[in-house]
């Protein structure tokens, strides 16, 4: 039987040793840490995935400012929304929901936030960092909650070979960067990808960001490997991930559950780097060892 790698609980956990250092710093007189969140249009997935990171923040004591957009704003205005939160010195993080309506360019976009404030970490210079291996850049939330969840759990990353099916620009790309960091011999299968399964069937962890529900079948994964989900879909009704966990359950050492896996823990990551953020500003003027 399979260890579920509970990513609601140990976010639980996190969140909680979040909201006392927040503390620490608003009982000394400081202003919270604070997060501008930027949602353009009405796609409901997307009002979901905000709602749940306001209230994340919310609940640790960081204040989360809301700016929402209608779907035919130009994006003239957003940059400009943007580059007053780039000013304003009481904003730490900056998050644009992704992906945006198509008549504004998303690179412009993301070109435009404080790679200081972007906490999403999409920025080229956060980005750069990732591949530099460079410790003080922002690393993007999914990532950033999957090396902490298999951390948590003791999952060894160093000299195992990963496969990560999905090559994208939040989760794919910027995760096998973060594994090839931690030393793994990392595969990333993509569209293009000739045979996805030569490729899963070798790993020993297995993370699939794909958003194609139950794209990974029990004959595809190897015996007793980790597996990562990290799709969120609705099938027939019920939200469910890329990964057929009933089945492929039954093969493997340990797998994410969904919902209460990886989706979290990014929220959790969010909260991290957001903390990250306010700290840069802060610490100096709290710390006991550096006056
Ligand atoms: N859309 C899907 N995932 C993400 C994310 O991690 N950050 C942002 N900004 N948009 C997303």
């Amino acid at each position: 039987m399979a260890l579920i790698l509970d990513g609601k609980a140990l976010s639980k956990k996190i969140r909680e040793e979040i909201r006392k250092e927040v503390e620490s710093f608003t009982s000394k007189g400081f202003r919270p840490p604070s997060l501008a969140v930027i949602l353009v249009g009405n796609d409901p997935a997307s009002e979901i995935y905000v709602n749940n990171k306001r209230k994340a923040c919310e609940k640790v004591g960081i204040k989360s400012i809301f700016y929402k957009l209608p779907e035919d704003v130009p994006e003239e205005k957003l940059l400009g929304l943007i580059y007053e939160l780039n000013l304003n010195e009481e904003v730490d993080g900056i998050l644009v929901q992704l992906p945006l309506p198509k008549h504004i360019d998303q690179t412009k976009v993301i070109l435009s936030i404080s790679p200081g404030k972007d906490v999403d970490g999409f920025h080229p210079e956060n980005m750069g960092k990732l591949i530099a291996q460079i410790d003080d850049g922002f690393i993007p939330c999914t990532p950033l909650g999957i090396d902490i969840l298999l951390r948590h759990y003791g999952i060894e990353v160093e000299g195992k070979d990963i496969t990560i099916v999905g090559a994208g620009f939040i989760v794919g790309r910027p995760l096998s960067l973060l594994m090839l960091w931690r030393n793994a011999t990392v595969s990333v299968c993509h569209i293009y990808t000739k045979d996805i399964k030569k490729f899963t069937k070798e790993a020993d962890i297995l993370i699939s960001a794909t958003g194609v529900p139950h794209i990974i079948k029990e004959d595809m994964v190897k015996e007793g490997a980790v597996i990562i989900d990290v799709g969120i879909s609705r099938l027939k009704d019920k939200i469910v991930g890329d990964v057929d966990f009933e089945r492929v359950k039954e093969r493997v050492s340990a797998i994410t559950p969904v919902p209460g896996g990886v989706g979290p823990m990014t929220v959790t990551a969010l909260l991290l780097n957001t903390l990250k953020a306010y700290k840069r500003k802060f610490s100096h003027l709290t710390s006991t060892t550096n006056p």
